[in-house]
């Protein structure tokens, strides 16, 4: 089956978080592939108890429910198969080339454009996956963004683009997210995922049980670890979701 035929959209005006709301079809049987995209969100949420900002027909803002085959400990491969489709998409569809802050954001002209966050429920009892909810907040163009991010922000057009262009952005962040989905465990996005990288190579900085480190981010691993060489030679190896690195 083709992409184009898999996905099935509910488009909504106005919800509090898409994510939520996928969440709560999901828990009451929604079916694989099913997807919530709003215009806008009262309540949008990001990656480490942050707000989303998402005002009116500004960006996309749509989460996917999933229902994969993966273990719990490789369902973060989701977050990372997402931003290298979000990549892939925008090369296609806006010919721009973004960048990949490990582990999820996407950068462009050094500004934040767009969040992921993926939400897992676990099946406890057989330590299996029940579903995963995939969200993805992309900004279009720049709406007043408030003071607290107006520094890190960023869109990707400067004026609202044609509706088309929204909606073949879509299909294709769908499309080449679900080619990726097929044979997630293989790994192969991965490379893209380097590929794609913002900080390899580069001067980063991080904070750790309440200590900053600085040192120079020298690998991705297909399990999308990054190792830092700290300035004093050590290596230190960080995990998703454990750190926020920056470049320094
Ligand atoms: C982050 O940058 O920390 C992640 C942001 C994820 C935002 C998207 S917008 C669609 C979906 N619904 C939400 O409430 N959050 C995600």
């Amino acid at each position: 089956m083709s992409a184009d035929t898999l996905f099935s959209i509910k488009h909504f005006n106005t919800v509090s978080s898409t994510n939520t709301l996928a969440k709560d079809f999901a828990i009451k049987g929604e079916k694989e592939f099913t997807v919530i995209l709003a215009d806008s969100q009262t309540a949008g949420r990001g990656r480490l108890g942050r707000t989303f900002y998402s005002p009116e027909n500004s960006g996309i803002y749509m989460s996917i429910i999933l229902r994969p085959l993966l273990s719990p400990a490789d369902t973060p491969l989701i977050t990372t198969a997402a931003a290298v489709a979000v990549c892939r998409a925008l090369k296609k569809v806006c010919r721009i080339t973004p960048e990949i802050k490990w582990v999820n954001d996407i950068y462009y002209k050094s500004k934040k454009v767009c969040g992921i966050l993926t939400e897992s429920s676990i099946n406890v009892t057989c330590q299996s996956t029940d579903f995963v909810i995939l969200g993805i907040g992309i900004n279009l163009y720049e709406n007043d963004f408030p003071k607290e991010i107006a520094d890190i922000a960023g869109a990707l057009f400067e004026s609202p683009p044609a509706e088309e262009t929204k909606e073949r952005l879509t299909a294709e962040i769908l499309g080449e997210f679900y080619k990726i989905y097929l044979n997630i465990t293989d790994r192969s996005f991965m490379e893209d995922y380097r590929n794609y990288s913002l900080i390899l190579g580069k001067r980063v900085f991080f904070r750790k049980n309440g200590e900053d480190f600085y040192g120079r981010a020298q690998k991705i691993d297909d399990d999308a670890r990054l190792t830092v060489v700290l300035e004093n030679g050590e290596e230190c190896v960080l995990y998703s979701g454990e750190v926020s690195v920056r470049l320094a």
